[in-house]
């Protein structure tokens, strides 16, 4: 039974999960606080305000995931944080707070790549095995990721500018529709119409499993730009053409991913993983089913609070090291940067 804690970001929180003998997950509790409110004056997270918040919150929030699990923190096996990647504020009160209990308890601490989180989360949720492909789509990471096992990681592309979820924002907030902007992009792209702009597909016709946004955002600030004053209409129009351009961009990427997934692992089913917010994303989604249905591939999407950032990940993929015989020292580092 492990404590995760997870405190990389804007969400403040604590799980408590079990993996049994089999290698099954059973989440007891996982209590999640978002910063949203603390963030919204600012159209994005500010990472002081998010490390105080954090610093206030945690120990709550820690004792609600144990009140809910039924449990005393003591009758844990392991704490399990977040040591990266992230903002190092946040990181550094989850990381020691961690250190803290698992000193004073005597339990086993556990430093956990938050990407690994992620990456792991499918085992916990669909029982999932090894290999898979993972799309990691969120607010900070656009990654492709084969997974072949605990620790046993390969980056097959990733963004070169912003992440998606990233980009999602930036249009939300260059159209004001406040944030975080994806899920308010997506409801207000139901009405538009997503052929009257043509917006680049950045990188499409390269080979490589790499994301650039950076230029769409650009592409959609003029068009919004020229068009000024923006109608409710327009504003609509440019944010269904944008959702469409990300859709095939991802879309294509995830097909020639798993193109390679065949080739280099002939013998394993292929698997697509998504992780990450934008997983929320129905368009998306539905280009994927489409995608991974003309491969031949399954594709597997956890519920989206496990999709975003959560404890019970972090408390996952510290069941996982844990059940590997990891033990790291009370001295383990916070990072910002931790490619997995
Ligand atoms: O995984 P997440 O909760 O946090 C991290 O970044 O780690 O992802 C949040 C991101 C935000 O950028 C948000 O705008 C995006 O996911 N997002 C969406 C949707 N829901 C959340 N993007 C597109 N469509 C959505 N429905
Ligand atoms: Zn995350």
């Amino acid at each position: 039974m492990i404590l995760g804690i997870e405190t990389s970001c804007d969400e403040t929180a604590a799980a408590i999960v079990i993996r049994d003998q089999s290698g099954q997950g059973i989440i007891r509790s996982n209590v999640v606080r978002s910063q949203l409110d603390e963030h919204a004056a600012f159209g994005g997270v500010v990472p002081e305000l998010a490390a105080r918040a954090h610093v206030e919150w945690l120990d709550h929030i820690i004792a609600q995931a144990a009140d809910e699990a039924g449990i005393a923190l003591g009758d844990v096996d392991a704490i399990a944080a977040t040591a990266g990647p992230g903002l190092i504020g946040g990181v550094l009160v989850g990381l020691t707070t961690a250190k803290a209990l698992a000193a004073s308890l005597g339990k086993t601490l556990i430093a956990v790549n938050h990407l690994e989180g992620h990456a792991l989360t499918a085992r916990l949720t669909n029982n999932v095995q090894f290999p898979y492909l993972m799309l990691l789509v969120s607010g900070g990471h656009s990654q492709f990721v084969l997974v072949r096992g605990v620790g046993d990681y390969e980056r097959w592309g990733g963004t070169i500018d912003d992440a998606l979820g990233e980009a999602f924002d930036k249009v939300a907030k260059l159209l004001s529709l406040g944030h975080p902007g994806g899920p308010a992009v997506e409801q207000i792209a139901k009405s538009g119409d997503a052929k009257r702009f043509k917006f680049p597909r950045p990188l499409l016709r390269e080979a490589r499993l790499d994301f650039s946004f950076s230029g769409l955002k650009t592409a959609v600030r003029l068009q919004a730009e020229a068009l000024a004053p923006l109608t409710d209409q327009d504003v609509a129009d440019i944010a269904a053409s944008f959702q469409a351009a990300v859709t095939e961009v991802v879309a294509t990427r995830s097909r020639q991913a798993l193109e390679r997934f065949r080739v280099e692992m002939p013998d394993a089913p292929p698997q697509l993983v998504v992780a990450g917010g934008v997983a929320a994303n129905r368009a998306i989604a539905a280009a994927l089913t489409g995608v991974t249905e003309e491969m031949g591939a399954v594709l597997v999407v956890p519920p989206v609070a496990l999709c975003t950032d959560n404890g019970a990940m972090v408390a996952w993929a510290g069941a996982e090291r844990l059940a590997l015989g990891a033990d790291d020292r009370l001295d383990v580092a916070a990072r910002p940067r931790w490619p997995l």
